[in-house]
């Protein structure tokens, strides 16, 4: 049986906003326009699926948004998406409103409801990663990394200065889910003194005598990247821990939060949303669907939503131990 000719894309932001969301989607939206397609835009996420909210699109639609952070169609985690009938609602409405193909931007949890709306229905899905976190399989950065870590480590040097004026010890948690790429990459440009991340196992005990050792050659102060959910819960746990072991010592906690999500989109953030839009609409176009379009070493790449949901990207665990190293 052939398939129906694609006429009429859309385009939604799922999970998490990441900086350079809206350059992937003016990029979907100009590249679909050159190719003579049209565009409709769903707003927040896998609800405007279920509700309807659909708005054509044009090129002006996303005239000076390449600079913008967040998302102009709003993003949302809409957990009735994990139910088969609510995914057969959202696909009835698509086929209603005339979209014959859809682009997803999002982290692994979208691409998993992406995954089974491709499946259950035979609907032609493509995926864009985007997430600060990092965390997805098939490409080397994801949409809104760069941004995040560059947000972070602004953030830690103006830490680093009250640390250094007041001798005190900063735990400064950070964002990644279950994944410690933007702790990683702020303790290195930072040159922390330590770095909690998930993959490495926290040995409490081994983090108090690296203070100790660091105060024994006169380092005053200190800073410690500690990823979100580490030992259970995040900084505070942690610093509650080290305070039995070393009561004498001044300590502060600092949460980045979602300040890491927001602002202007590095360059390096946009120039990759920008491609992964592009060879996005290129992959609807070409009937390559079910797959997330990446980039690996400068090369476009699709993996199958199997794949980029059950495999993760790795942190090279190896630049732990370089971090603390280099910060002795
Ligand atoms: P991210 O895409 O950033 O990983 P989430 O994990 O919150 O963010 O996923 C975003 C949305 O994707 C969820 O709110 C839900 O609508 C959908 N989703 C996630 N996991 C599944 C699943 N197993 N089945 C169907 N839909 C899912
Ligand atoms: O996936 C992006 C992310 O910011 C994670 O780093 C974090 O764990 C999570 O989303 C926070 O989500 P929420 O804003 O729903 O609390």
């Amino acid at each position: 049986m052939s398939r129906k000719k694609i006429c009429r894309i859309g385009v939604l932001t799922s999970g998490g906003d990441a900086p350079g969301m809206n350059a992937a989607i003016r990029s979907v939206v100009r590249t679909a326009i050159y190719n003579n397609l049209e565009v409709a835009g769903v707003i927040r996420g896998y609800s405007g699926l279920i509700n309807k909210q659909f708005m054509s699109m044009q090129s002006h639609s996303v005239s000076k948004i390449i600079s913008q952070g967040g998302t102009i169609l709003k993003s949302s985690r809409c957990p009735e998406f994990r139910d088969r009938e609510m995914r057969k609602i959202a696909y009835e409405n698509l086929r209603e409103a005339c979209i014959d193909a859809l682009v997803v931007i999002g982290g692994d949890g979208s691409f998993r409801g992406a995954n089974l709306l491709y499946k259950e229905h035979g609907y032609p899905v493509v995926g864009i990663p985007g997430t600060i976190d990092n965390d997805i399989y098939g490409t080397d950065f994801t949409i809104g990394f760069d941004t995040a870590i560059n947000t972070a480590v602004s953030a830690v040097d103006k830490l680093r200065d009250t640390a250094d004026s007041h001798n005190i010890i900063f735990f400064v948690e950070v964002m990644g889910r279950d994944s410690g790429f933007i702790a990683l990459n702020t303790a290195i440009a930072t040159g922390a003194e330590a770095t909690l991340v998930p993959e490495v196992h926290t040995d409490i005990d081994k983090l108090c005598s690296y203070m100790e050792l660091d105060r024994r050659k006169n380092k005053t102060s200190g800073i410690i990247i500690v990823a979100e959910g580490e030992d259970g819960g995040g900084a505070i746990e942690v610093a509650e821990k080290v305070k039995t072991r070393l009561p004498n010592y001044e300590m502060r906690v600092t949460t980045l939060g979602h300040i890491q999500r927001g602002g202007s989109p590095s360059c390096n953030d946009r120039v990759l949303a920008s491609i992964l839009g592009h060879e996005a609409v290129n992959a609807l176009i070409q009937g390559r669907f079910g797959v997330m379009v990446g980039q690996m070493q400068n090369q476009t790449v699709y993996t199958p939503f199997d794949e980029a949901c059950s495999r993760h990207n790795e942190i090279n665990k190896n630049w732990h131990e370089i971090s603390r190293i280099l910060s002795l």
